[in-house]
């Protein structure tokens, strides 16, 4: 073999090792995103959380790290905000389970079911890592509190949109986040309880969006091909209404449906200003942020008495849309 083949070769086998190394970082990157939220000097802070949330980019649960963020950087914490790409319950737990080998100060997590969860609740409290549920209880677990809505009461909330707005008999289609999220579980339990009351309202399907606009568009439009006689459609996470509207405005734009929605994103509230949306149960994620960094603060001294801490939440329409005050975006 004559040199300058040797050098060729060699710069071959170089530049592969190059691209397999990118390739390597670059989806290790993109299976679990870790951010590190540097909110003082790495070496100058009380206490190290670690806030878990369902899904990166998810505008809502950004807005629960804006929350957090803030109070952090008023006490002094540093806080990280980890989460799976994409919603993904093993992943999930991948974090939970390093979070707590990290020997954090403490961790906020979204519940999420079965014993896998339980037990590691049970391995942070046992290293003396208090651990707050947000967004999503797991009552069931040693966890020292949760910060959130009372999911049960939202879902029996969005059934009285439909019991007060609506007259005659109504057939419901029903989009959910994720079918087996504690807190969509809980919000369809509140929803079918509070129609009891109602015998002329009847749920026609229930579908599943994946948390994402296009799950929901995609599962409003498959609701709809099934039962062209559906008189209303709920979405149960904060971009099913969102998706709803848009499934809805390509497949059957002229028809008459009554659109109830979870949650007040920018997007949501424009669509009630728009008529496209017809009302929304409100939650407050950053505010659920904010409490949940005091809780957890609190709780490196001692334990809580009550520690189901219920966030607001509310009816909100195009009629009450001043109810939205302050720093609710
Ligand atoms: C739920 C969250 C969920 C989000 C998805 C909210 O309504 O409370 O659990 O992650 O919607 O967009």
């Amino acid at each position: 073999m004559n040199i300058y083949r040797k050098r060729l070769i060699f710069l071959l086998a170089t530049i592969l090792f190059i691209v397999s190394c990118s390739v390597m970082l670059y989806f290790g990157y993109k299976t679990f995103y870790i951010e590190e939220t540097n909110n003082n000097a790495a070496d100058n802070y009380r206490y190290h959380f670690a806030l878990i949330a369902e899904e990166t980019e998810n505008a809502y649960w950004r807005l629960i790290e804006d929350g957090a963020k803030k109070a952090a950087r008023e006490k002094e914490i540093y806080l990280e905000y980890v989460a799976p790409k994409k919603a993904d319950n093993d992943q999930l737990l991948v974090l939970f389970d390093r979070m707590i080998a990290a020997k954090v100060d403490g961790i906020i997590i979204q519940g999420i079911e079965g014993n896998r969860f339980v037990d590691l609740v049970h391995k942070a409290i046992e290293r003396n890592i208090p651990v707050i549920t947000i967004d999503t209880d797991v009552k069931s677990s040693e966890r020292k509190a949760y910060v959130g809505t009372d999911n049960y009461y939202a879902g029996q909330l969005a059934a009285q949109t439909i019991i007060q707005h609506t007259q005659g008999e109504q057939r419901v289609g029903i989009v959910m986040g994720r079918l087996d999220a504690i807190n969509q579980k809980e919000r369809l339990a509140g929803f079918k309880e509070e129609i009891k009351n109602a015998p002329r309202i009847e749920i026609a399907d229930i579908k599943e969006s994946q948390i994402t606009k296009i799950g929901a568009a995609q599962a409003a439009y498959e609701i709809y091909k099934q039962h062209p006689s559906i008189t209303a459609l709920v979405g149960m996470s904060a971009l099913d209404g969102i998706g709803i509207v848009q499934g809805m405005q390509e497949v059957a734009p002229e028809k008459e449906l009554y659109i109830t929605s979870f949650d007040i994103l920018p997007e949501t509230v424009e669509y009630i200003k728009q008529g496209n949306i017809d009302a929304t149960i409100s939650q407050y994620p950053k505010q659920m942020g904010r409490t949940s960094i005091d809780t957890l603060i609190t709780l490196q001294n001692k334990d809580l008495l009550k520690n189901e801490k219920f966030i607001d939440t509310s009816i909100i329409t195009k009629g009450n849309l001043e109810k939205l005050s302050g720093d609710w975006k």
